[in-house]
């Protein structure tokens, strides 16, 4: 159950040299510890900087604990290696945007809704046919999403998410899995396959992406149960950057649809959702150009290029959704009989890179999409949708903070500070006057 945070008696002094203020210290149901600073600037005319916000905390939230040092993800309190055991992602949906595990009827009721909203407007078929082929399927799929907001107008100033607006959740959720999968056929120059109300979220998103014309896609259980696990997995992560710029949109009152918008735009970036894209194009390199794989992690030290997917800004010790995704990953292809070569290029690089100090001392290790990417290949997803999928994943979990900031009263539009640096005011020179 959320637990309201605790103010301590106990206060943290700020010393500016003539004037000292006690900043109160809030405690979270975690005991982690903050430093409440909104009055700061008020009381002292001072503010804080902090470059990329690494100790920041933004808002207070019940969604996700991640515990960096320990290795811990928790989505509602419930543990992600729980979760990923016994649950599926529709119930992970329910539990992230409504706080609870849904109870009996509740998931199928979420998945009836999905299956209502799985078409697009016909009129949406009309954009598709304004992208290149060659458009890369995350500005389609962050453009859909913004363009389904003119066909439901009466949504646009929806400012509350509760269970009786399922239906505005399983919107967004079904449109974002049949947008992706009309994008795939746009770009083979294929005709776009229908969604089809008798099968379930994940085996209706591989048939709209695989079936032919000619012929129907059916996923075996594996590759569906793996597929549901990579959602899942994906669902939330707290305030990472795209879960911030959802926030972030949605504090202006912006809609549920542009929020969405924005959040897969900072998703797509390399440094985020995009790694796992950019990570299975290493490894592929690596294997096309017959590479050493010790050499490659020279050249990563000697900082030529990054190892995409290590690393993380919370993380310090491991990221637990890489632990599961490995184990995952090693399960589908041994039961498809699939012969990866990039998998063992992938365990070697982890295992050199466990062992090198350049690694160990900055606490690098493989992140949820060092072994994602080998997982949506084996499932025959292409290359350039694999932060697509992502971006699937993480919708109820953007959805959830939009809908948590949105029932905090005290919510206030995101507007940071700034330290300037530029020139101070100087005299308008004229044209001719101008060297
Ligand atoms: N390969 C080599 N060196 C690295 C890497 C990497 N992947 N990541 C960080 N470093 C080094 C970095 O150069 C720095 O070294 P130094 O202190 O000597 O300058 C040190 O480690 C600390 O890195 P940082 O850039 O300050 O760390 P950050 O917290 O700002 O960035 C990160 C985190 C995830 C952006 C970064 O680790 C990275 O670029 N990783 C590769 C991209 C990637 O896999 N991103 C997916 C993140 S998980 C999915 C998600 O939720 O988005």
């Amino acid at each position: 159950m959320p637990v309201e945070e605790q103010v301590m008696s106990k206060t943290a002094k700020l010393d500016l040299g003539d004037k000292t203020i006690d900043l109160p210290i809030i405690v979270g149901s975690e005991n982690e510890h903050a430093i409440d600073i909104s009055k700061l600037r008020t009381e002292t005319g001072y503010i804080t900087l902090d470059n990329g916000f690494g100790n920041t905390g933004a808002c207070k939230s019940a969604v996700t604990y991640i515990d960096g040092e320990k290795g811990i993800l928790r989505y509602r309190g419930y543990p992600i290696e729980t979760l990923a055991k016994n649950s599926t992602f529709l119930e992970v949906s329910w539990l992230l945007i409504f706080g609870e595990l849904p109870r009996a009827g509740q998931v199928d009721e979420l998945a009836e809704e999905i299956r209502k909203h799985s078409l697009l407007h016909q009129d949406m078929r009309h954009h598709f046919e304004g992208f290149p082929a060659t458009a890369h399927p995350m500005a389609v799929l962050s453009a859909m999403i913004n363009a389904s907001s003119c066909y439901h107008p009466e949504l646009l100033e929806v400012k509350k998410i509760e269970e009786s607006s399922l239906s505005m959740v399983a919107m967004l959720m079904a449109k974002v899995s049949t947008i992706a999968a009309f994008s795939y056929k746009k770009s083979i120059g294929e005709p776009q396959r229908y969604p089809d109300p008798s099968l379930d979220y994940c085996n209706n998103f591989l048939h709209c992406m695989f079936s032919k014309p000619y012929g129907r896609y059916t996923a075996s259980p594996e590759v569906v149960r793996a597929l549901d696990l990579f959602l899942m997995l994906h669902a939330d992560h707290e305030q990472n950057c795209s879960t911030s710029t959802a926030r972030v949109v949605g504090s202006s009152e912006a809609n549920l649809f542009a929020s969405m918008s924005a959040a897969v735009c900072a998703l797509w970036g390399p440094l985020h959702g995009g790694a796992n894209q950019r990570c299975i194009e290493m490894l592929e390199k690596i294997h096309r150009d017959g590479m050493d794989v010790k050499q490659v992690v020279e050249r990563v030290k000697n900082r030529e290029f990054k190892l995409m997917g290590f690393g993380h800004r919370v993380y310090k010790s491991s990221d637990p959704r890489a632990t599961i995704l490995k184990e995952a990953c090693d399960d589908l292809l041994k039961a498809l009989g699939v012969n990866d070569p990039l998998l063992p290029i992938a365990q070697e690089l982890e295992e050199v890179a466990r062992n090198d100090d350049y690694f160990l001392s900055r606490n690098l290790y493989p992140n949820v999409d060092f072994y994602s990417g080998i997982i949506l290949r084996t499932i025959g997803i292409p290359v350039e949708m694999f932060t697509v999928m992502f971006s699937i994943g993480r919708m109820p979990g953007w959805i959830a903070h939009w809908k948590e900031q949105h029932e905090n009263p005290n919510g206030r539009i995101a507007r940071p500070r700034q330290v300037y640096t530029g020139a101070t005011e100087r005299d308008y020179v004229a044209l001719e006057s101008r060297p």
